[in-house]
Order: structure tokens, then C-alpha cells, then sequence
């Protein structure tokens, strides 16, 4: 099969197409998938610099990848779930004992997957996993977000944010978002509220409440960016808020004082999650914005527009 490997820790030079790599063999509580799409995630980026090598070594060669949208070919023992010719999205993270996405088949465990909604492309679909997953167990579970609540989304305009901008508008919350001016009508049209320019603006210091001129006005924050929007953040919330982070990590001794709850998230792409975010994406509710689909031949120019263009929403890789 053509997979897209590394065979050793560095940029996007570093990815080689083998048009003879071997396919997948589906073991028990696996599916083997024929790959449609895959999305690339920051994640990606970390494992292939070699980010993570202590905590998650790669055997070399190594198939990246973990977002897939594609149909089931075969299934291992003890898989109820699925069937042959199923058409499903979910992760084949090789952490999460799947056999990477960046290729024409992938294994992956079958509770990390779901059945594909039918009003959606295969491309829009397999952009959704991680980000989706993120926002909804963000949103959904650590926050109990609900009707006139008030939430910071920090980061709006990228693959988390996105979402989880239209998530909390379906959730009733009155939104504020973070971006650079350039994204404040994609994110106006998203849905949110309010809009503050990360580049020109301090959050922190625009939004005051006109009543109270207190400072603390969220119930909760959601955090995709880390480094110091971390602990800002936790400055905005007011007692009894909730801080996500995806990727800071949160004062914990000043959380407590404030009486915030701060979590830093490990998301789950699970069958859970992913059926939710297949009910959202049948009612009309949340939509992917793919800001460009590259084939897999293009991995490395698909890399290096993520991490070098400003982009909006997800980047796809077509596979089939
Ligand atoms: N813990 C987990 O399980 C987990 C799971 C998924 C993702 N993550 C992490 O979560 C982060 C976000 O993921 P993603 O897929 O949404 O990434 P992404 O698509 O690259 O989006 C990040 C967004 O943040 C914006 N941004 C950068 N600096 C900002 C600032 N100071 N204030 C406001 N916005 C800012 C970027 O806008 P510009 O382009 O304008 O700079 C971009 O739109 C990544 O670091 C990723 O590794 C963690």
C-alpha cells in the first residue's frame, strides 16, 4: 500500500511516500479501514520532531497520523460493532494501538471509531476526530457548559476553536473568542459574540464588566493556546469557573485560592465522543472548515502549510 513514513525525527523533509509499505493486520478489537481522509494535528507535528521520543518512542519506519475518515474492510475478533463496507471516522493514533492514518489502510481500535454521518464528506469528517473530541469533552463534560453562560475561547479560528465555537452557541453560552484580526469575521460568522484581536488587544484587560468593573466575568475558558494565556486566563474566571487547557499548565495553588477548577485535558477520540459529534454534525449544528485538502503525495508541502501559513480550521490530506 502507499503510506506516507519517517524514517527518522525532523521538519516535513522528513516524511518519504513508500508506494510498497505493508498494509495493516487487524487484530482483535480492531478494524482494518481503506483510508479516505486524514487531518493533520499539532500532534503530528510533536511526534515527528521527535517532541515526544522520551515519553512515546517511534519504531522507524513510522506511519503518523491519527484523524481518518474511511470505510471498513475487515474486522478482527470480538469487533460487534462494525461490519465490512461500514463507512467510519475516528483515530489510528499508533499511541492509541492504532496503525497510523498518513496511509492507504489503517488498523484501529474500534473503540476509538464511529459511523460516519451521511450528510458529510469523507474530507470534512476525517478533519473532526481531535478537535472534535476535544471540544466536545471540554465543553460538554469538564464544564457542563449550558444557557447563559459566558465562555472564552481562546484560539477560535483554528481546529479546536472552531468547534468549539459552534458547540457553545448550540449550547446556549454567550461566546467571546480570541484570534488575529484578520480571522474576526470567519469567527463572527461562526457564531461568537465578541471578538478580541490577540495580536493588538489584551484580553485580560478588555473585558470588564460596565456594572461592576470586575474582571472576573466568565463561568468558563477554554484554552487552546497555553504559555502565559494559561494562567491570564485563570484571572478572567469567576469563583466556581472552570479552566480547560489543551495544552498549558494551569497555576494549580492560584485555582484553588479563586476556587476555579483547572484542568489540563488529555483528549479521547472515543466512540462516545464520536457519536456525538456525529449527532451535532446531522442536526446542522457544528460544520469543519477545511482551510485546503492536499493529496497524500503532498505531505510535506500539507505540513508545511500548517505550520507555516496561517491557516483556518483543518488541513486534509485526500488519500483516495
Ligand atoms: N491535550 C490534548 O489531548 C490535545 C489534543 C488536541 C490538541 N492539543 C493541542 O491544542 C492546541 C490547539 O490545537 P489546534 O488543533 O486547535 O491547533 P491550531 O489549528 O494550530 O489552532 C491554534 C490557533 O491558536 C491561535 N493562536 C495562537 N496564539 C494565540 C494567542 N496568543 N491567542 C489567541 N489565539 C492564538 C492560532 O491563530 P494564528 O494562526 O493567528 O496564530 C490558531 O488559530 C495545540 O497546541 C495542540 O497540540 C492538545
Amino acid at each position: 500500500m502507499k503510506a506516507a513514513q519517517i524514517n527518522k525525527y525532523g521538519g516535513y523533509e522528513v516524511f518519504e511516500i513508500n508506494n510498497d509499505a505493508p498494509k495493516p493486520t487487524v487484530g482483535e478489537g480492531k478494524v482494518l479501514v481503506e483510508v479516505y481522509a486524514a487531518s493533520i494535528n499539532p500532534f503530528d507535528k510533536a511526534v515527528r520532531a521527535g517532541f515526544m521520543k522520551n515519553m512515546m518512542p517511534l519504531n522507524f519506519p513510522a506511519i503518523l497520523g491519527g484523524d481518518f475518515a474511511g470505510v471498513v474492510k475487515e474486522i478482527g475478533e470480538g469487533v460487534t460493532e462494525f461490519k465490512v463496507g461500514d463507512e467510519v471516522f475516528g483515530s489510528a493514533n499508533i499511541f492509541s494501538g492504532g496503525s497510523g492514518s498518513f496511509a492507504e489502510f489503517a488498523t484501529a481500535k474500534a473503540r476509538n471509531a464511529a459511523i460516519k454521518p451521511k450528510n458529510i464528506t469523507f474530507e470534512q469528517v476525517g478533519a473532526l476526530p481531535l478537535v472534535g473530541s476535544s471540544a466536545v469533552q471540554a465543553l460538554e463534560e469538564h464544564m457542563n457548559l449550558h444557557n447563559d453562560q459566558k465562555i472564552l475561547i481562546h484560539g477560535g479560528a483554528g481546529g479546536i476553536g472552531h468547534i468549539a465555537i459552534q458547540l457553545a452557541k448550540t449550547l446556549g453560552a454567550y461566546v467571546v473568542t480570541t484570534v488575529s484580526g484578520n480571522d474576526k469575521d470567519f469567527v463572527k460568522q461562526l457564531g461568537a459574540d465578541e471578538v478580541i484581536d490577540y495580536k493588538n488587544e489584551k484580553f485580560e484587560e478588555k473585558i470588564k464588566d460596565p456594572s461592576t468593573g470586575s474582571g472576573q466575568v466568565f463561568d468558563a475558558v477554554f484554552d487552546t493556546v497555553g504559555g502565559e494565556v494559561t494562567n491570564k486566563s485563570l484571572q478572567v474566571l469567576k469563583k466556581g469557573g472552570v479552566l480547560v487547557s489543551m495544552i498549558g499548565e494551569p497555576d494549580a495553588k492560584f485555582a484553588e485560592e479563586r476556587e476555579i477548577t483547572a484542568i489540563r485535558q488529555g483528549t479521547k477520540v472515543n466512540t462516545k465522543h464520536l457519536e456525538r459529534l456525529a449527532q451535532l454534525i446531522e442536526n446542522g449544528k457544528i460544520k469543519v472548515n477545511i482551510a485546503k485538502i492536499f493529496p497524500l503525495d503532498q505531505i510535506q508541502d500539507a505540513f508545511k502549510y500548517q505550520e507555516e501559513l496561517h491557516s483556518r480550521g483543518k488541513i486534509v490530506l485526500k488519500i483516495r
